[in-house]
């Protein structure tokens, strides 16, 4: 198969200067090791007695610090900086991490997509944004049109390293697999393999895709964004219930990406109820009175 040049690429990596230590290593030593001991547990809201009206839960704090504001595309802004800007600002995000194959089947890929969302579940509609053009499409997305299918595997902690590995920027047609040291298992609706470790794995089919176009370089694509149709769930037995519609958070152990190189665990959560308008506000007349004041105020 021929290799597309991704000199390109390559370069803007180095731009982006990811890594803010200059010694990764030593910083990573002087860490304290990861948690295994670590549950996942419930903890209540930071205020529970919180009621229609009360706004923030900091009392006010955050109103008296002032805002920066940003125009991407400024002078002087480069577009690497509202890339740093964005990643670090949107998180946690979930992590798709997707495993393709050519259409001849003679090269398979594995690269983690943080880009990622599910975005309806009637059909079930996920996205995945690549931040190329078709005409230097990144191996998933390249196989991805051709093929018209992958799979989206969430992260999990027992594999992140090897997930994070499947980022390299291996050259077309070498497979990040075995670099991983990741297990292949067969799927029923497509021809990629799904990643065995992966607690939850979705069969998908491409539905459609859409490029844009850079505004600080007009004509440059920079973006793809590809809607993918769920065709088949996997989910580990221990990881589901009986009725088979709800994952266990505490097996599922996802993984999230932050800003940088950095990753989040989750491992605390709260519940909140869902307010119900006739219960919680028609019916109390107190409530009904903010509303109306609020709306002649605004
Ligand atoms: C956690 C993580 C999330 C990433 N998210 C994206 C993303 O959303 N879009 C993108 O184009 N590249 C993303 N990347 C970079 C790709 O994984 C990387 O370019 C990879 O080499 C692409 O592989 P491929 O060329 O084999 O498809 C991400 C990398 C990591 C480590």
């Amino acid at each position: 198969m021929a290799s597309q040049d991704n000199t390109g690429r390559v370069n803007a990596e180095k731009d982006i200067k990811r890594n803010p230590h200059p010694d990764f290593k030593k910083v990573e030593s002087a860490r304290d090791p990861w948690d295994k001991s670590l549950e996942f547990n419930f903890k209540q809201t930071p205020n529970p007695e919180w009621k229609f009206g009360d706004g923030a839960n900091d009392g006010g704090a955050t109103l008296n610090i002032p805002h920066v504001e940003i125009d991407p595309y400024e002078e002087g802004r480069s577009s690497v900086s509202n890339y740093k800007l964005l990643i670090s600002g949107i998180i946690p995000r979930p992590i798709g991490f997707i495993s393709t194959r050519s259409k001849d089947g003679s090269s398979t890929n594995l690269a983690p997509f943080s880009y990622f969302q599910v975005i309806n579940h009637d059909p079930p509609l996920f996205t995945i944004g690549f931040a190329c053009g078709f005409e230097n499409a990144k191996d998933s997305l390249r196989n991805l049109s051709e093929s018209q299918e992958c799979v989206i595997n969430i992260i999990s902690e027992h594999y992140v390293e090897a997930a994070n590995a499947a980022s390299i920027n291996a050259p077309y047609g070498e497979t990040e697999w075995s670099l991983t040291g990741l297990t292949p298992a067969p799927c029923s609706t497509v021809k990629a393999s799904r990643v065995k470790e992966a607690i939850f794995s979705v069969e998908g089919k491409l539905e459609s895709t859409r490029e844009f176009e850079s505004r600080a370089t007009p004509g440059k694509k920079t973006g793809v964004l590809a809607i993918i149709e769920g065709t088949r769930f996997w989910v580990r037995e221990d990881a589901l219930n009986d009725d088979k519609n709800l994952i266990d958070p505490v097996v599922l152990r996802p993984i999230s990406r932050l800003g940088g190189i950095t990753y989040g665990r989750t491992t605390e959560a709260m519940e909140l109820l869902r307010p119900d308008y006739q219960e919680s506000v028609a019916s109390k007349e107190e409530v009904k009175k903010l509303v109306k004041a609020k709306a002649d105020g605004q």
